[in-house]
């Protein structure tokens, strides 16, 4: 696991900008995996920005809320169309979005996992995290092997993202989201989080046990973790001095 600290949220943002740059610069065709939330949005304007090539390259979002339809203002198609594909070269058809519609959940949930198998796996998965520890709409006690299917939210997360919504009473109670299993069979993933309401559970995350209490903390135990952050977000790291000094002394080539 990498912990990269950046002063600012632009500037964190910026660094995983570039290490997704670089990933459909090696890799034409390259599969990515999409978070969504408030976290993203300078990422993916900053991805608009560097004007790269996505035309061979496949999108599989994390997750979407069960019950919105794809133009509801609050839902994942909205959000990504609204901030990153409707600004670059994407092809349609190669976006994969869960459908909060779909009337057979778990039989959706097998071909979105299908659909990941059949092009050979997700190469990045980029992620953001929840203030309980969530990845995608994994809360926790999921299970850490789990895959794409129905999630019930917990209150923290439809408090959390009641702002998206105008009121928590509004927040649907069930998400389809990739299963935690899902996300650690990426190549690699970047987490990147942003301010101070994230630093307990960065903390716990990176420094803790791996616990199905903090899913996040899975990404201990992959084989390459980018964990992104800004200040405030690192803000309860005991370590984040020698985290500086790793990345401080890394030879070019291997910082992103
Ligand atoms: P946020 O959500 O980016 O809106 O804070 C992150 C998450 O819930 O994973």
């Amino acid at each position: 696991m990498e912990i990269i600290i950046q002063p600012t949220p632009k500037a964190a943002s910026e660094i995983a900008a570039r290490i997704v740059a670089r990933v459909l610069q090696a890799k034409p065709n390259a599969v990515l995996g999409l978070a969504t939330g408030d976290t993203p949005l300078l990422l993916y304007r900053e991805l608009v920005r560097l004007n790269l090539d996505w035309h061979k390259v496949t999108t599989f979002n994390l997750d979407e809320y069960v019950g919105l339809a794809p133009d509801h203002p609050a839902s994942y198609h909205r959000f990504m169309w609204e901030n990153l594909f409707d600004h670059i070269n994407i092809v349609k058809k190669n976006v994969h979005i869960p459908n909060g519609l779909a009337k057979d959940i778990p039989a959706f949930c097998q071909k979105y996992e299908d659909a990941i198998r059949a092009v050979s796996g997700i190469d990045l998965q980029v992620l953001g995290i929840g203030t309980d520890g969530h990845i995608g709409f994994n809360e926790p006690t999921s299970s850490l092997g789990s895959r794409t299917r129905i999630k019930t939210l917990t209150q923290q997360t439809r408090q959390d993202n009641a702002r998206f919504f105008g009121s928590e009473a509004k927040v649907p109670h069930h998400v389809i989201t990739m299963g935690i299993g899902t996300i650690t069979d990426a190549r690699r993933c970047l987490l990147l989080a942003l301010g101070t309401k994230k630093a307990q559970a960065i903390a716990e995350a990176v420094e803790g046990p791996i616990t199905a209490m903090n899913p996040a903390s899975i990404l201990q135990a992959i084989p390459v973790a980018k964990i992104v952050l800004d200040e405030a977000a690192a803000g309860q790291l005991t370590k984040a001095d020698y985290y500086r000094w790793v990345y401080d002394n890394k030879p070019d080539w291997q910082k992103l």
